[in-house]
């Protein structure tokens, strides 16, 4: 068995994009600049946007921290996106979601330029990826395929299942994984809360490639696993026992080809992936 490693693959594509940073500095004077928004005080988004600063501090990213109340106005939060979208300093903006009640994030995620959307969540870049255009990927099915890539695992000709069919995970992925290309190419099938859990499992058991993004922790079973299968878990839950993730990992792992484990498998890829489309957005913001 293969443990996809992302903790240890997050670790190389950091060190790779600080070169690239240093050499952006000495060419043009500046380093890519993101901005992170998070407005209240949900515990998990804290963590997480902790950890993206310090994914940017470690590749020479420098990153504009905006902390906003949860009571803030629509309004306000709009003016902010506007003035970061106008800041030739800022290169990415990421909002971290979920909004607190009362906001509206998907015309915050539209107020946000195109060209400095790296979470790749505006209908632009939706739209570029599902016409298979260039355009800003969304982190974490981009970790996933990058994960995949650095692992010698290709998807062409093969049978892949998506569980889950979010816009920030479940859609993309599949999207990605009918893209042209030896990381794409694959029989997709996306399957979701309204399929029954026998179909569910049906699905599962003819994949070749699992990729669980459902968020009920230990959902899928050993016995939906097809031997040889590759999987991936984008599920991260807290729970008596621990960290678990989608996957019930320790009875599985044994059958699959390769496995990602929670932690250290797609969450810092994501965070990494959230690195690569800064830097990517301050070369195209400086022609280089
Ligand atoms: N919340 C959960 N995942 C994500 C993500 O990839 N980006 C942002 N901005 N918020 C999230």
């Amino acid at each position: 068995m293969i443990l996809l490693d992302g903790k240890a693959t997050a670790a190389t594509i950091r060190t790779e994009l600080k070169a690239r940073v240093d050499a952006l500095r000495q060419d043009h004077g500046r380093a890519p600049g993101l901005a992170v928004i998070l407005v209240g005080d949900d515990p998990a988004s804290q963590v997480y946007v902790r950890m993206k600063e310090k994914g940017c501090a470690e590749a020479g990213i420098v990153s504009f921290s905006h902390r906003l109340d949860a009571a803030v106005a629509q309004g306000e939060l709009e003016a902010l996106i506007d003035r970061l979208n106008a800041d030739p300093a800022v290169d990415g903006i990421l909002l971290q979601l979920p909004l607190p009640k009362g906001l509206h994030s998907q015309a915050c995620l539209e107020r946000i330029a195109p060209d400095k959307d790296v979470d790749g969540f505006h209908p632009e870049n939706m739209g570029r990826l599902a016409l298979g255009l260039p355009g800003y990927r969304p982190c974490t099915p981009a970790g996933v395929i990058e994960l995949l890539r650095r692992h010698g695992v290709t998807t062409a000709g093969k049978r892949a299942v998506v569980l889950g069919r979010s816009n920030i995970v479940g859609k993309p992925m599949a999207l990605m994984l009918l893209e042209y290309g030896a990381l794409g190419d694959a029989t997709t099938t996306v399957v979701h809360s309204r399929t029954p859990l026998d179909d569910q499992r049906a699905c599962c058991r003819e994949a070749d490639i699992v990729i669980a993004a459902v968020g009920r922790p230990l959902h899928v079973k050993a016995d939906w696993i097809k031997d040889g299968a590759v999987v991936v878990d984008v599920g991260i839950h807290r729970t008596e026992a621990g960290l678990v993730g989608d996957c019930d990992f320790e009875a599985m792992k044994d059958k699959c080809a390769a496995i990602s484990p929670v932690p250290g498998g797609v969450g810092p890829m994501t965070i990494a992936q959230l690195l690569t489309n800064t830097v990517a957005a301050c070369a195209a913001h400086l022609g280089a």
